[in-house]
């Protein structure tokens, strides 16, 4: 299959993982409930296990990290979580927290069982890790008041909370702060039948008419993800509106995709731009992380976090350790002869 669109589309956006102001209702199609949660079973019967066991025990519920690519729900299931533990939850992000004040705030501001989600927790300024040791530990913190041979250390007990962190990069967190976490949770990129259950999910509580085609045809060119999912459900609702009767039917998520720029296989700009760029001027790779964000002019951080997770997993790109490769079914899908001699073993 040739796919010939602009690469330099706005549209790129559409496909990204990433928050986009458009996302701002996405809270109501979140579900609130474990049972309402599709996909990701492994973690949910984890989850579900531990929750029954902690509200047993009529406990906090252990520290819980849950890491994965962007756009699966990460602050969702941590919702889910706080909803079937019925407590509270706050919500911060690694990069909020500009100075310690703002975690002890944030701590010393927590009820008995409450949750506190922080969301980017490898952005969090390594120093003020250490103030969450002891917090998570023995649910307490010293704070030093002064400088020098003034100062004073007093002693705060915290109530028992649960920490909720997120993270793309669980690599990049220290061992100390991994090794605090009682439960750690890997997210998965959806399969295109989880996606299509949420996206009908999503249909049924925006009023929007959809038939089993038009839900799996925009599932499969979600990328695995629902927050892609939602959005490409709302594009194409309008397209449905206006140029169609309403219903969104296989052939109408089609064309509304296909004008929207987002392939078959759910691929955008800047992923055929990846994939075109390491063909091109690199035979097909390999070739190392930086030097193709920068033949791309795109950030390194989000090719990795965003782009690659995709494209590994349906065999568009392999990571060897001298850099990334193109696939056969890369040069295929953008249309180029396959024309590598010496062949990398895949
Ligand atoms: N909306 C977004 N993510 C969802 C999920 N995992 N289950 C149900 N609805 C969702």
């Amino acid at each position: 299959m040739s796919i010939n669109f602009s690469e330099d589309s706005e549209n790129a956006q559409i496909t990204s993982a990433a928050v986009l102001p458009e996302d701002r209702s996405e809270g109501s199609l979140r579900p609130k409930t474990l049972s309402e949660y599709i996909g990701q079973e492994k973690a949910k019967e984890n989850l579900s296990i531990f929750i029954g066991a902690a509200k047993l025990r009529n406990e906090p519920l252990d520290h819980v990290l849950l890491h994965g690519p962007p756009g699966l729900g990460k602050t969702t299931l941590a919702a889910v979580i706080a909803n079937e533990m019925n407590v509270n939850m706050r919500i911060t992000s690694g990069p909020a927290i500009e100075k310690p004040g703002d975690l002890v705030a944030l701590l010393t501001n927590l009820s008995e069982g409450d949750i506190l989600f922080v969301d980017e927790i490898h952005r969090l300024n390594r120093a003020y890790e250490e103030i969450l040791y002891p917090a998570m530990e023995d649910f307490a913190i010293d704070i030093i008041l002064g400088k020098g041979p003034s100062a004073n250390s007093i002693h705060l007990d915290l109530p028992h909370f649960t920490l909720i962190a997120a993270t793309t990069r669980s690599g990049q967190l220290t061992a100390p702060l991994r090794d605090r976490f009682g439960v750690t949770l890997r997210l998965e990129l959806y399969t295109p039948q989880e996606l299509q259950r949420i996206v009908e999910r999503s249909a049924s509580i925006l009023n929007v008419r959809i038939d089993p085609k038009g839900s799996f045809e925009i599932a499969s060119r979600s990328r695995g993800t629902p927050r892609i999912a939602n959005r490409l459900l709302r594009r194409v609702r309008d397209y449905a509106q206006v140029l169609a009767d309403g219903v969104i039917t296989r052939e109408v998520a089609d064309a509304a995709l296909r004008s929207l720029e987002v392939d078959q296989c759910g691929l955008d700009g800047i992923d055929r731009r990846m994939m075109r760029s390491i063909i091109e001027f690199y035979g097909g790779g390999p070739v190392g992380l930086e030097t193709l964000a920068a033949t791309i002019n795109e950030d390194p951080v989000t090719l990795e976090d965003v782009y690659e997770p995709y494209l590994l997993q349906n065999g568009f790109l392999t990571r060897t350790p001298r850099g990334r490769c193109v696939t056969r079914k890369a040069y295929e899908h953008l249309g180029l002869a396959f024309n590598r001699t010496e062949q990398l073993e895949f």
